[in-house]
């Protein structure tokens, strides 16, 4: 693995998704473990897509880590059934929450039983705002949010050619993504984002190589996952050799 400080951001670099999960899973044990010392629960928001599936196969072998005290949300979900091969609920369910012990109370899921996405969002912002109240009635702090990284920059369901996001005072809002290919979703904003206390970018396969190097090395990038910059928090990339094949890296 190399560590090194990339234009001011700290970036880690596996041989493969494996050596990448592996980390990933010793980082969530030690934030889980100071956050359950701090408030006596670790709350985390967990992406959809391919990147984090080894990651969350992984995860649920960890029967030791403290479930009865982790709350998982989501970062994002897309605005189709839970039976649908897209829903991202649908794969954590598969991959990792119908493995472990974990309380039911405990899953906040965006639901996409409501009858527009934008009833789905309001739903999910009310679930965030009781939880968050339960533990310290504070503006949303997870302790830890994962996040991918599409070939166009966005992450979570904040798209490039979306309506401006950044300064929304909603917790979670509906996007209708440009293509239309890509269903309705429902995301956390960016600025519930930007209050985490820690975000782990997670990329891996040369075809995010370009984006990557877009996202570490421009100064003004209006991407939205440029635009990810915890205010008090901490922001980690892991990447594997092929997501970081167009850095210019030397060991540190
Ligand atoms: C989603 C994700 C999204 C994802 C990126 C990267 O709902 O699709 O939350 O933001 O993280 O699109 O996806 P891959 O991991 O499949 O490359």
């Amino acid at each position: 693995m190399i560590n090194v400080h990339y234009k001011n951001k700290e970036v880690f670099v596996f041989k493969d998704i494996n050596e990448l999960a592996d980390f990933a899973i010793a980082k969530w044990a030690e934030l889980s473990e100071k956050a359950i010392r701090a408030r006596g629960a670790f709350t985390v928001a967990l992406p959809g897509g391919r990147t984090p599936v080894v990651l969350y196969r992984k995860l649920s072998d960890e029967k030791t880590l403290p479930w009865d005290k982790t709350h998982i949300f989501m970062t994002d979900e897309r605005f189709v059934p839970y039976e649908a091969e897209e829903n991202n609920f649908h794969m954590l369910s598969r991959t990792l929450l119908g493995r472990i012990n974990i309380p039911k109370e405990n899953i906040h899921s965006i639901s996409t039983k409501e009858a527009m996405p934008l009833a789905s969002a309001v739903k999910y912002e009310e679930d965030l705002i009781a939880h968050f109240r339960r533990l310290d009635n504070k503006y949303p702090e997870f302790d830890l949010i994962l996040l991918g990284i599409g070939d166009d920059g966005h992450t979570a369901s904040l798209f490039p050619d979306a309506s401006p996001f950044a300064k929304t005072r909603h917790l979670a809002i509906t996007v209708s993504p440009k293509d239309k290919t890509k269903k309705e979703r429902i995301t956390l904003t960016l600025p519930v984002i930007n209050n985490a206390e820690n975000v782990m970018f997670l990329a891996a396969g040369n075809d995010k190589a370009g984006i990557i190097k877009e996202v570490l090395e421009a100064e003004d990038s209006l991407l939205p996952a440029a635009l990810v910059r915890p205010k008090k928090g901490g922001l980690i990339f892991l990447l594997d050799e092929g997501a970081a094949s167009l850095l210019s890296l030397q060991r540190r």
